[in-house]
């Protein structure tokens, strides 16, 4: 996505060799339309997947993959994250390591949302090295529902996250992939 890649020249800067801070854009403020845009370029891609819900994490993932589901005409689920959680039977719970917070948190989805009827399409911000999203997915085989694919809007493709979730067969899609932040610039692939 060409105007992605220009917003992301314009708005972000580098905060150290593997962090960009993309605040003005994703984590902070989000441009309406172009968040719209994103959604657009993810349903094109799924369009054909038969999709029955978006889901994603709380909480930077939830505009995009909004819009996503807005085009789809479908629900979005967006799992909740917690410090730490009890067990709850009436929930799906993992625990995933934060890379850019460092600490451990619980993400809970709700045995109510998610059915082994459902054809699910995960939409996420960033992917990095998985964590986050390799918890989500744990939480999608235990209900049973489907994973048809899912859609990042940047990948940092220098990071093993994307890589390692399309070895296992998971169709991976992003509007921007990043090969390097190296010596103060930023490197699309
Ligand atoms: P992930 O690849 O599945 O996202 O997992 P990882 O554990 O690698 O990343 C954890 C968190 O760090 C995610 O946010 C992810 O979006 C964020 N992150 C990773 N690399 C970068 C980066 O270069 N820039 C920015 N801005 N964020 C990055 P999160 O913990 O889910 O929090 P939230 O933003 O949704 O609140
Ligand atoms: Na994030
Ligand atoms: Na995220």
């Amino acid at each position: 996505m060409e105007k992605l890649k220009q917003r992301i020249l314009e708005q972000s800067s580098i905060l150290s060799s593997d962090v960009l801070r993309m605040d003005a854009i994703i984590n902070h403020q989000v441009d309406p339309k172009l968040t719209m845009e994103m959604g657009q370029e993810f349903a094109k891609k799924f369009a054909e997947y038969g999709i029955t819900k978006v889901i994603t994490i709380e909480s930077s993932g939830i505009p995009a993959a909004f819009a996503t589901a807005y085009e789809l005409g479908v629900p979005l689920v967006f799992a909740r994250r917690k410090k730490t959680l009890i067990a709850d039977p009436d929930a799906y719970i993992e625990r995933v390591p934060s890379f850019t917070k460092g600490m451990v948190t619980d993400i809970m989805v709700s045995k109510e949302f998610l059915s082994s009827e459902d054809k699910l399409l995960f939409i996420d911000d960033i992917i990095a090295n998985g964590d986050a999203a390799r918890g989500l997915i744990k939480i999608i085989e235990r209900s049973g529902a489907t994973l048809a694919g899912m859609g990042v809007v940047v990948e940092k493709s220098f990071q093993s996250g994307g890589r390692m979730l399309r070895e296992q067969g998971i169709k991976v899609e992003a509007l921007v992939k990043i090969a390097s932040l190296d010596n103060g610039k930023i490197k699309f692939e």
